[in-house]
C-alpha cells in the first residue's frame, strides 16, 4: 500500500523478481486492458484519466481472476489493491477462497509534496510498465527501458492536476485502510523516502518476519501459506 508515487511498483517489481513471485499491479493490468481496447479497459479509461477509482465491482472481478491464477503458481505481490474498504473485504473473501492467509500489509509512507515532484519526473515503459526517474532511478540509457528497449513515456495521469486529484482520492478512500489493517496487527509501515535498495531490504525483513511468525500471527485462519 501507499499513496500514488510512493514507490509501490518500484518495490513490487524488485520483490517479484528476487522472490520469484507474480507482480499483480492493478494499475498496470488496467493500462494493459485499456491498450488492448477490452470492455473492462474501455470502462476503466475515463476513471483513470481523471485520477478517480475504477468501481469496486469491476476491480474485484478483475483481481479475482488474477489471484486465482497466481495462487496456483508460486504466489504474488499485490500492488494497488485493495484501495477501498469494500475492496479489502472482497480481498479477504478471495484469499480465504484460495486458502491463502494474509500476514502482512506493507505501507510505504511518503509526504504529498514529495509525491508531486516524483510523479512529474517519472518515466514509464508503455510495454512492461517499469518506472524510472532521471535522478532517483535512472535507466542505463536515457529515455529507454532497461528491460525491453522501448522508448519511455510520461503516464497521462501524471499531470499535476490529475496527481492532485489522485492524492485527494487516496486521502478519502484509501487512507482509511491504514487504520483498518493497523487494528488487525497486519500493517507494517516503511519510510518511502529512503533509497530504493534500503526500502527493498526493509520489506524483505518484514516478509521474513511474517513468514517466520506464521499465519497465526496475523488475523489468519490458520490455513494455507503466507502470500
Ligand atoms: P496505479 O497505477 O496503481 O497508480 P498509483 O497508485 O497512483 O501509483 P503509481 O503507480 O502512480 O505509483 P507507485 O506507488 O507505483 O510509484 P512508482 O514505483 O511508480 O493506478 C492508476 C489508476 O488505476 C488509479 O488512479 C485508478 O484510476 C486505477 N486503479 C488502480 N487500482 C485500482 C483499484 N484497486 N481500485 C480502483 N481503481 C484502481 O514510483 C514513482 C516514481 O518515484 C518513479 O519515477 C520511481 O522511479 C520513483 N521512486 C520510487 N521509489 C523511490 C524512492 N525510494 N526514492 C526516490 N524515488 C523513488
Ligand atoms: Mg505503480
Amino acid at each position: 500500500m501507499g499513496p500514488p508515487g510512493a514507490g509501490k511498483g518500484t518495490q513490487a517489481a524488485v520483490l517479484a523478481r528476487d522472490l520469484g513471485l507474480a507482480h499483480l499491479a492493478t494499475g498496470d493490468i488496467l493500462r494493459n486492458e485499456t491498450a488492448a481496447g477490452s470492455p473492462v479497459g474501455l470502462k476503466a479509461k475515463t476513471f483513470m484519466e481523471a485520477g478517480r477509482l475504477v468501481p469496486d465491482d469491476v476491480m474485484t472481478q478483475l483481481v479475482g481472476e488474477y489471484v486465482v491464477k497466481a495462487a496456483k503458481a508460486n504466489g504474488f505481490v499485490l500492488d494497488g489493491y485493495p484501495r477501498t474498504l469494500p475492496q479489502a473485504d472482497a480481498l479477504q473473501a478471495l484469499l480465504e477462497g484460495a486458502s491463502i492467509v494474509l500476514t502482512a500489509v506493507v505501507n510505504l509512507e511518503v509526504p504529498e509534496e514529495v509525491i508531486v515532484a516524483r510523479l512529474a519526473n517519472r518515466q514509464t515503459c508503455p510495454k512492461d510498465q517499469r518506472t524510472y526517474h532521471p535522478v532517483n532511478n535512472p535507466p542505463g540509457k536515457p529515455g529507454v527501458c532497461d528491460a525491453c528497449g522501448s522508448a519511455l513515456v510520461t503516464r497521462n495521469d501524471d499531470s499535476e492536476a490529475v496527481v492532485r486529484n489522485r492524492l485527494r482520492v487516496y486521502r478519502e478512500s484509501t487512507a482509511p485502510l491504514v487504520e483498518f489493517y493497523k487494528k488487525q496487527g497486519l500493517l507494517k509501515s516503511v519510510d518511502g523516502l529512503a533509497a530504493i535498495p534500503k526500502i527493498v531490504l526493509a520489506i524483505k525483513g518484514i516478509l521474513d518476519e511474517a513468514q517466520t511468525a506464521g499465519p497465526d500471527s496475523g488475523r489468519g485462519t490458520g490455513r494455507g501459506e503466507t502470500p
